[in-house]
């Protein structure tokens, strides 16, 4: 597979989750017309569907290389703010057995920022899209589980890997998640995600390894994985 199974509906997802698929034409359309227009017509009617799912695909296996040393087979995965779920297809493909539990939200934000939001008010998902991009692309349905974060229901499970790709600690405070990560993991649990504080990190956990530097973004994000809530 060197490019993902896509629909219009989800490349348009897609472009809203990674900016970096935007073309330079919708960038000045952004521009000239807005954010609404943006959001609702261009970066979904003007879009060259074959690119996006190959460039789509090229990204998130360029992610997947940063984490591939923490993957192993039959593991319990946590994965908060996946956007439509390219990465976790990838590990679903390269490993046996996993199990994926996905914490999204099901809307898409009017007017799409981009920035911290303390408020967390932003999401560009919907869940049954992000259900028809895992089928669409042979993750079956007895290996995943999606819940709405908005549902106020979150699961009470362990998991061996959570992951939050550019969401948790990068659009919104870590602060959200925390006592729950920190009821659904153990010391062995590894917690992967992107900040642009890391050294913060280093008081929450007993070990905070950088994976990933983002320099040439303007976020200058670095991704960190963590392990052991300090008491
Ligand atoms: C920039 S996208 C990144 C998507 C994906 N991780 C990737 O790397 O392509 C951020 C995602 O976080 C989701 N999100 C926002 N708030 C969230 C929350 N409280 N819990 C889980 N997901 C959230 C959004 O809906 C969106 O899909």
């Amino acid at each position: 597979m060197e490019s993902f199974k896509l629909d219009r509906n989800l490349a348009h997802l897609a472009i809203l989750q990674r900016i970096e698929l935007t073309t330079p034409f919708q960038k000045r359309t952004r521009k000239l017309f807005g954010r609404y227009l943006f959001s609702k017509i261009f970066s979904k009617y003007m879009l060259d569907l074959d690119k996006i799912s190959k460039d789509y695909y090229k990204i998130m296996y360029h992610e997947y290389l940063t984490i591939k040393k923490f993957m192993n087979s039959n593991q319990n995965i946590l994965s908060i703010g996946a956007g439509i779920g390219g990465l976790e297809a990838i590990i679903n493909n390269s490993f046996e057995d996993e199990k994926f539990t996905f914490i999204e939200r099901d809307f898409v934000s009017k007017k799409i920022r981009y920035g911290w939001d303390n408020e967390n008010s932003e999401a560009y998902n919907k869940l049954y899209l992000l259900r028809n991009f895992l089928l669409l692309n042979q993750v079956s349905s007895d290996k995943f589980t999606i819940v709405n974060f908005d549902k106020k229901d979150l699961p009470k499970d362990y998991f061996n890997i959570i992951i939050s790709l550019y969401s948790l600690d990068f659009h919104y405070n870590f602060e959200i998640y925390k006592n729950y990560l920190c009821s659904v993991s153990d010391n062995k649990t590894t917690i992967i995600f992107d900040t642009i504080r890391p050294d913060f990190f280093k008081e929450i956990f007993e070990y905070v390894d950088i994976i990933k530097e983002d320099n040439e973004t303007l976020h200058k994000s670095k991704r960190i994985a963590c392990r052991k809530f300090k008491k």
